[in-house]
């Protein structure tokens, strides 16, 4: 093969065969090994999801119970990871500190046995139990007070929110939480589970291939999308901007974030269920002007933008539901970062079976026989730091 088509971005490019999950961009279905996410939404969990992903089919009860056992008893941290925490500058992102710590875990659990089963069962565990504890512990760190401890009597989201804040959480809030993490767990070929898949080829350790791709994960176009849509309605600040504001954005070629979708031509099947979400906390715990500013900028995109087939992506819902939640606006991606941990390691697990090391190629536009040009002959086009 000599030919060949550079698309930016790779898009529409194979870059792998995988069982995991299915989407139809234009249809608008997400299927996690073939059960469909609304059945998921309404009838599992996400550890039960995490299991299907992983393991391919859904565990049996005594399987299911045997999985969440393992979780609970591996949900704390070393004080050393959380001593480390503690010297982090509290200004920094909590992506960040997320990035830094899921690699640290790597110096601790040092063992690399790619080939076992075990090994990658023990893995996955100590991933989906620690992740949560870390991004909790970090955010009572900054604010001066020391982690909360897991609680053993708690599901995996409602101990979430209780090692937030400090209080055993609303049981509806807390299957809010889970059905959000469901959705969130897997997504095909996206920037970060690629970045799994690039790093997990070089048979790096799992820690460093769930650290590269909370890197990734924490991108304004990518996680940090959530966060950004927040910060975007509280700019708006009123529903009779929102046209102003919609006219401005396009006029300067501004990205609307929150839309738009690589592969959705239509609305993403999670954002009709995150919105139903949204809705069903502001029913219990009240409304959220936010709310209205946003389905009134759906409205509004949908009518200057729908031709192109751009539509609200989960990011544009599901800050709603976190913000409702009462989970501080910068931890809406390390809560994406928790939920989409399983989705990367099914990835780094289904690498593993058939390896082989991710080496595209390029299309060169640099020059050829450029001379080496004498030090004090070149001109310097240099800018300093201030
Ligand atoms: N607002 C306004 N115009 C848009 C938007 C948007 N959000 N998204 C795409 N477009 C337009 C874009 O200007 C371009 O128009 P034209 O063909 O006239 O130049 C066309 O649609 C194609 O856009 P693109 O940027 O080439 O599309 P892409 O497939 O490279 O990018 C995307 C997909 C998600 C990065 C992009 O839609 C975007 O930047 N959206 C805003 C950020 C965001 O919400 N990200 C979350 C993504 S979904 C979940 C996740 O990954 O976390």
């Amino acid at each position: 093969m000599t030919a060949y088509e550079y698309r930016a971005g790779l898009e529409g490019v194979p870059a792998t065969q995988s069982s995991i999950s299915f989407v139809d961009g234009q249809k608008g279905i997400l299927e996690y090994r073939g059960i469909a996410i609304e059945e998921l939404a309404a009838k599992s969990t996400f550890l039960e999801t995490t299991y299907l992903l992983i393991w391919g089919e859904l565990p049996s009860r005594e399987e299911l119970s045997a999985f969440e056992n393992e979780i609970q008893y591996h949900r704390r941290v070393k004080y050393r990871i959380r001593d480390m925490m503690k010297c982090f500058p509290e200004s920094g992102h909590p992506m960040d500190a997320l990035q830094a710590s899921a690699a640290a875990l790597g110096l601790f659990y040092s063992r690399r046995d790619l080939e076992n089963p075990a090994y990658i069962r023990e893995t996955v565990v100590r991933l989906v139990a620690k992740i949560p504890t870390m991004v909790a512990a970090f955010q009572l760190i900054r604010k001066g007070n020391d982690p909360v401890q897991p609680n053993d009597g708690l599901s995996y989201a409602e101990n979430f929110l209780y090692m937030l804040n400090e209080k055993k959480p609303d049981p509806l809030a807390a299957r809010i939480l889970d059905i959000s993490l469901t959705l969130h767990a897997e997504h095909t070929i996206n920037a970060s589970t690629f970045s799994a898949m690039v790093t997990a080829s070089a048979l790096t350790d799992p820690y460093a291939v769930v650290a590269s791709a909370v890197g990734t994960l924490a991108g304004p176009l990518h996680g940090g999308a959530n966060e950004e849509v927040i910060t975007m309605l509280e700019a708006i600040g009123s529903v009779e901007n929102v046209r102003p504001y919609l006219e401005d954005r396009l006029e300067r070629k501004a990205k609307i974030m929150g839309f738009g979708h690589r592969v959705y031509k239509v609305k993403d099947p999670r954002a009709i269920i995150l919105q139903d979400l949204a809705e069903q906390l502001f029913e219990k715990f009240g409304r959220d002007k936010y709310y209205d500013i946003a389905t009134e900028l759906e409205r509004a995109v949908e009518e200057k933008l729908g031709n192109k087939g751009i539509y609200p992506n989960v990011d544009f819902y599901s800050g709603l539901v976190y913000r409702k939640l009462g989970i501080p606006l910068d931890l809406f991606t390390p809560v994406f970062a928790i939920a989409r941990v399983p989705g990367w390691l099914a990835h780094w697990k289904e690498q593993l079976a058939e390896n082989r090391i991710f080496r595209p190629t390029q299309i060169y536009t640099g020059v050829h026989d450029a001379p080496y040009i004498p030090i004090e002959e070149r001109r310097s086009s240099m800018t300093t730091m201030e």
